[in-house]
């Protein structure tokens, strides 16, 4: 299925829009009483989403989220370069989301045992698909200028599991331990969000999104859900190369 591709003037104008389709949907299952199963993506990137929806925390539905992180910094969900860190602050801490419906990825002990951790709560938590993987309703991702995404990044062995749903990496520049979503779970997910702003990311953008081979080696060419939808909101800057 080819990818859904939305340009924004803005990244305000992309994350007001990504934030009104969000709400749209949080509140369709409000309605229907079932629970909305997320994962919110690292970087920087998220936090102009973040700070949209901190704008509607007076909406009644918002304790109809559970919310999960695709990927993470170890570090205490404290430090600078937590991913739970930055959504507490600019997001969780502005809407009433229940405490219990937000399942942090404990940065703070071992990677591996984190991950296994992790892995063991999803399944309880979201709902799996016929074929046994755990089905989330949106999974946002970001994208590194290097194709990486989550915390799968080019040429890690990470790349290739196809039994696990959560693994434990390294960024290959810093050696810092992450925990990330593994390919099997993402491309499970009903819709598969990019959010990419910035000229930085305009090469990236265009070899994925015209599929020219040097995206073979990128981790974020291989986000092809199976059946759910593929998204990419992107500012013009970041689309700069696709003409
Ligand atoms: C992380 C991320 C990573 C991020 C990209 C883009 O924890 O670092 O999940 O995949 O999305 O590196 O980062 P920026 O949004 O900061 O450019």
């Amino acid at each position: 299925m080819s990818p859904n591709l939305k340009i924004f003037s803005t990244p305000e104008d992309l994350a007001r829009e990504l934030a009104f389709e969000f709400l749209a949907d949080l509140q369709k299952n409000y309605t229907a009483s079932e629970m909305l199963t997320i994962a919110l993506s690292g970087g920087s990137t998220p936090a102009l989403l973040f700070r949209e929806l901190a704008l509607y925390a007076q909406r009644p539905d918002w304790g109809w989220i559970k919310i999960f992180w695709s990927d993470e910094r170890m570090v205490p969900p404290d430090h600078p370069q937590s991913n739970f860190g930055l959504a507490k602050k600019i997001l969780l801490d502005e809407v009433p989301i229940p405490p219990p419906n937000i399942f942090r990825i404990p940065g703070e002990i071992p990677v591996e045992e984190a991950a296994e951790r992790y892995a063991r709560l999803i399944r309880q938590e979201v709902p799996s698909s016929e074929n046994g993987i755990p089905q989330f309703d949106w999974i946002f991702l970001g994208l590194g200028e290097d194709g990486h995404t989550a915390s799968l990044f080019p040429g890690s062995d990470s790349l290739l599991i196809a039994d696990k749903i959560c693994a434990a990496t390294t960024h290959p520049g810093s050696g810092q331990p992450r925990l990330t979503f593994t390919l099997p779970l993402i491309n499970q997910a009903r819709r598969v969000v990019f959010l990419v702003t910035g000229s930085s990311k305009s090469k990236v953008v265009a070899d994925i999104l015209k599929q020219r081979p040097s995206s073979s080696t990128y981790p974020a060419a291989a986000v092809q859900p199976l059946r759910g939808e593929l998204c990419w909101y992107i500012d013009k800057p970041a689309a700069s190369d696709l003409k």
